[in-house]
């Protein structure tokens, strides 16, 4: 079991540009028995990100930036970070490279999913990328964010066979679904080695 300081839940902060599923998947994680995170806010650079429907409906703080300047977005979001007194932050579906003076200031943790087993496939396109270069194996992976892209030292991954039908559709399908289960079992692993 994690260990907590008293029962307080880790304050956290989950970041979309898009459709959210791993947001909700959080929020509902952060709702389970004896759940170790708390999800205070979510922000994104992205007004009309799908994802931000969940914030009314699971009745999460939204904030959105827009990224046209990139060093003030950030300067106001640490700014938000610290003032509710944010411990933790979730990338999920973020298009957005946070800079390594970010990290820095931030400096707490910032883990993210990413649907490759990195190191292999960082950026966008890794389905289709991985479908033309006829991987046998996929899969997903959390990592801790550094300032490198999809770089940071990774806490899980999870392989899944690729199969001969695949397209990038059914394989994004079968791997978000994985990336579900993931994405709550790392954050409880990095709490309870800590
Ligand atoms: C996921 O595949 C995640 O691994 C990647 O972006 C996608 C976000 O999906 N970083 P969603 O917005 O959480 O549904």
């Amino acid at each position: 079991m994690a260990k907590l300081i008293g029962s307080k839940k880790i304050r956290t902060a989950v970041f979309i540009s898009g459709k959210g599923s791993n947001f909700e998947n959080l929020v509902k994680f952060s709702f389970s028995r004896r759940s170790i995170i708390e999800i205070v806010l979510v922000i994104s650079n992205n007004s009309k990100a799908k994802g931000l429907r969940y914030a009314k409906k699971y009745k999460v703080k939204k904030k959105i930036f827009s990224f046209k300047n990139p060093k003030k977005s950030e300067n106001e979001i640490i700014y938000l970070l610290k003032k509710n007194n944010i411990n933790l932050v979730c990338l999920a579906g973020f298009m957005k490279i946070l800079s390594k003076n970010f990290i820095k200031r931030f400096n707490k943790k910032i883990l993210n999913i990413h649907p490759s087993l990195l190191p292999k496939y960082k950026g966008l396109n890794t389905h289709q990328k991985v479908i033309e270069n006829k991987e046998k194996y996929s899969g997903c992976t959390v990592h801790l964010v550094s300032s490198k892209l999809d770089s940071g030292r990774i806490i899980l991954q999870k392989k899944i066979r690729i199969f001969n039908s695949d397209t990038p559709k059914t394989l994004s399908k079968r791997i978000l679904k994985q990336e579900h289960i993931l994405y709550p079992k790392a954050i409880k692993k990095i709490y309870s080695s800590s």
